[in-house]
């Protein structure tokens, strides 16, 4: 897939030209970042590569670079301090400008900006802390056990699963849990599909002219099911155990008079950013499992089943997979003032693009940058803890709402299938794909197997 070019509104010239980095340097003003040459741009274009192999290129020059991909100025920034800076430090200065999701999410959390994105980040985050996530610990239990049970009779037949379907449907099972109190329908497999088409539709980075593809059918279908849900909410109770995230929703849109359609956006929001994220994460843990199952067996023996010990070497899987597969791998921000980003000048009008996927994978902050080592993230372990070095939520005001609950949600599955099961993927993708999120190229077909369980290593000391 050749991805677009951005071009978001305003256009804005950069009226002095950036220098090269070979330029004579005014003292008093820093040398705009080195710049990928535009024989490089043109020969990426014809080649139809992903744009990843334009972002590698660039980022060979250094941590902080800039590309002429469109009419505006993009700089990409891959550096820890210059994402601290852009990100933590001064989120006011780089807004996000989200015209990709808007046409899908409204005015959702995700999209929306200044007094509006505040009070509906407020309203939802008491339900997004880990405090907060443990009234959806049965949401989460209940769905995973449906995925053991599916895995078991794999493992009985000896038939290979699709493990990329299985991971879409827990990830959309546990947030439609979350939100309306029961378990995903048929109905709301029919959301799967439809976001499916259009996640896959939406292009990377924005499109030079503007233009959006078609979603309307599947938009529509979408929205139908959304509102029956909630529809259906406002007619019931609360649920036993609390209010689901949708009638704390609708209590909160009667009481401020919510405008228009924006429970429903709320709703997309949540079911966009928490389902395809979620599900891609785990099928890319399942997958690195598959390729190094010591590693499965090390966090096993780590402690018994419940143990803070074994918690701890769950953890530390989730946390690897994302270090490699960061699913929401780049972070576009459009500066609004003329700066200096990690000592690089970068003008108003830029496009920044920051890449938790380049740093991850960067020599310079992660020995062995290309390895699955888990065992980083295990206590007495050497790796980079500056900000801006892992930031697979993202960093500041705009880091991810719902990163306890996945975190949560994955340490929940995996509590489920790893002690029993073994998925040895029958084939592994040799490409990811680099849309919205990074997935398996191909879906992942795995053979499930009940292999002996490892004997628990106590450590003495
Ligand atoms: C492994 C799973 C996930 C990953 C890697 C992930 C990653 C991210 C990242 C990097 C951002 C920041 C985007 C930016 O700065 O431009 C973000 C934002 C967001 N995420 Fe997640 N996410 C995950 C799961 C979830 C889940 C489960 C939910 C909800 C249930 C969720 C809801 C959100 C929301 C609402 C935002 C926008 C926050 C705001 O702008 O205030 N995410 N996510």
């Amino acid at each position: 897939m050749s991805p677009s070019l951005p071009s978001e509104e305003p256009i804005v010239t950069a009226a002095d030209p950036v220098p090269s980095p070979s330029a004579p340097a005014d003292s008093a003003v820093p040398a705009g970042p080195p710049e990928l040459p535009a024989e490089q741009i043109q020969q990426w274009h014809r080649s139809g590569g992903e744009l990843i192999d334009l972002l590698r290129r660039a980022h060979a020059l250094g941590p902080v670079s800039l590309l002429q991909l469109g009419p505006k100025p993009t700089v990409l920034l891959t550096d820890p301090a210059g994402i601290q800076h852009v990100l933590a430090l001064n989120p006011d200065r780089y807004p996000k400008r989200s015209h990709r999701a808007r046409a899908l999410l409204g005015d959702g959390v995700l999209t929306a900006a200044g007094e509006l994105w505040k009070r509906q980040r407020r309203l939802l985050q008491s339900y997004f802390t880990v405090q907060g996530t443990r009234r959806f610990t049965s949401a989460m239990h209940d769905a995973a056990r449906h995925i053991a049970t599916q895995w078991s009779h794999s493992a009985d037949s000896g038939q290979a699963r699709d493990i990329t379907a299985d991971m879409r449907f827990y990830a959309l099972d546990v947030i439609w849990r979350a939100l309306t109190g029961h378990g995903a329908t048929a109905d709301t497999l029919r959301v799967l599909s439809a976001l499916d088409v259009i996640l896959t539709a939406l292009p990377v980075l924005p499109p030079p002219d503007g233009h959006q593809p078609d979603l309307g059918e599947h938009l529509a279908t979408i929205h139908h099911i959304v509102d029956a849900a909630i529809a259906e909410a406002r007619g019931t109770a609360t649920p036993p155990g609390g209010p689901a995230l949708l009638h704390s929703l609708i209590r909160a849109a009667d009481e401020q008079c919510w405008p228009g359609n924006l429970i429903r956006d709320e709703v997309m929001t949540l079911l966009v950013a928490g389902q395809e994220t979620t599900a891609n994460t785990l099928v890319w843990l399942f997958l690195l499992l598959g390729q190094h199952p010591d590693e499965r067996d090390r966090a096993l023996r780590a402690g018994p089943a419940g143990g803070a010990d074994r918690n701890r070497a769950f953890q530390a899987l989730v946390s690897e997979t994302l270090r490699l597969y960061p699913v929401a791998w780049l972070l576009p921000r459009h500066a609004t003032e003329d700066d200096v980003v990690a000592g690089h000048r970068v003008r108003a009008g830029t496009t920044v693009l920051v890449c938790p996927y380049l740093t991850h994978r960067d020599p310079a902050l992660w020995p062995e940058p290309e390895r699955f080592l888990p065992g980083r993230f295990t206590a007495g372990h050497d790796r980079p803890t500056r900000p801006g070095a892992y930031y697979p939520f993202g960093l500041g005001p705009r880091a991810c709402l719902g990163a306890q609950f996945a975190l949560r949600e994955a340490a929940t599955l995996l509590e489920y299938l790893l002690p029993a099961y073994a998925a040895t993927p029958d084939a592994a993708p040799e490409d990811a794909a680099y849309g919205i999120t990074i997935s398996p190229a191909t879906a992942v077909r795995a053979t499930i197997t009940r292999p002996e369980q490892p004997p628990v290593t106590r450590s003495c000391g």
